[in-house]
């Protein structure tokens, strides 16, 4: 059997992957602060990194690794909030979305790796990023910030496992633009937090948005393939 933790799974991209792995029998474990239907629910808080290692401590704590041929780890949180110019931003807007996109996904990563370090089964960890990561937008600082991050943290990863015993593989996910309440949340900004809101709104009246069923369905297979693509930042669509 196969065993997944995944963050955010309470809407979202993340709700259907953890009720698609479910559904195909895997043991789930879903994190987030509103209740999820999905396999264990663990309620946790990312925007406090603290939390992020008590919870994966808890799991690690209540699961034997050693009934499992696979152990995933999906750092699918993310959120845009706020959509601000950063001169328009405070000290608490800023901690809570760089712990939530990127302090607690780096938290879990390493306490995934330090408690299995033993385990010599198949390890995966999919740090869900954005184009964001890449390409840099007018009121979305942060989030595009903490995206780059993180997909660098996941490259410095694959090189250090790279050379490690019974090692874990990471790659970067760019599930592209996904009908989600984060979609929804950039189509009620305005035009002076973000300039390029009518684009968006386009993309939503012009169906461009991927149903997050189709897209949990991509990354899931893509766990299961034997190439991973470790080190690497990906498109959900590449997925071969
Ligand atoms: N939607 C898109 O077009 C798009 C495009 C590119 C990349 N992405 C990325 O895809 C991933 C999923 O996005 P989505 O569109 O599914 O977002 P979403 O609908 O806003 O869902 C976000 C999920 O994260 C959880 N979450 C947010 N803050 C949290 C916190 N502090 N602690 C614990 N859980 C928290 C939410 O649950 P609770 O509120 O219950 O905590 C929810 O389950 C994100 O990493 C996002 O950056 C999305």
């Amino acid at each position: 059997m196969n065993f997944y933790i995944i963050t955010g799974a309470s809407k979202g991209l993340g709700d259907a992957i953890a009720r698609q792995a479910e559904s195909k029998g895997k043991r789930v474990y879903s994190l987030s602060r509103s209740e999820s239907q999905n396999g264990i629910f663990k309620k946790c808080d990312l925007s406090d990194p603290q939390n992020a290692e008590n919870v994966i401590n808890v799991i690690f704590d209540e699961v034997n690794p050693s009934e499992f041929q696979m152990i995933v780890l999906i750092n699918n949180v993310g959120t845009l909030h706020p959509i601000k110019t950063a001169d328009n931003i405070d000290f608490e807007e800023i901690t809570a979305n760089l712990n939530s996109n990127l302090l607690s996904a780096i938290v879990l990563c390493s306490c995934f790796i330090k408690r299995l370090r033993g385990f010599q089964g198949v390890k995966k960890i999919v740090n869900i990023t954005s184009g964001a990561a890449r390409k840099a937008y007018h009121g979305w600082s942060l989030y595009c910030a903490s995206k780059a991050g993180l997909e660098q943290f996941s490259r410095c990863l694959a090189i250090e496992q790279s050379r490690a015993d019974n090692p874990v593989s990471i790659v970067n996910v760019d599930p592209v633009l996904i009908d989600t309440d984060m979609q929804a949340l950039i189509r009620n900004s305005n035009e002076k937090d973000f300039p390029d809101l009518s684009r968006f709104i386009e993309y939503k009246n012009q169906g461009k948005l991927a149903d997050p069923e189709t897209i949990a369905s991509r990354i899931l297979t893509g766990t299961e393939l034997d190439k991973f693509y470790s080190g690497e930042t990906i498109k959900v669509n590449d997925y071969k």
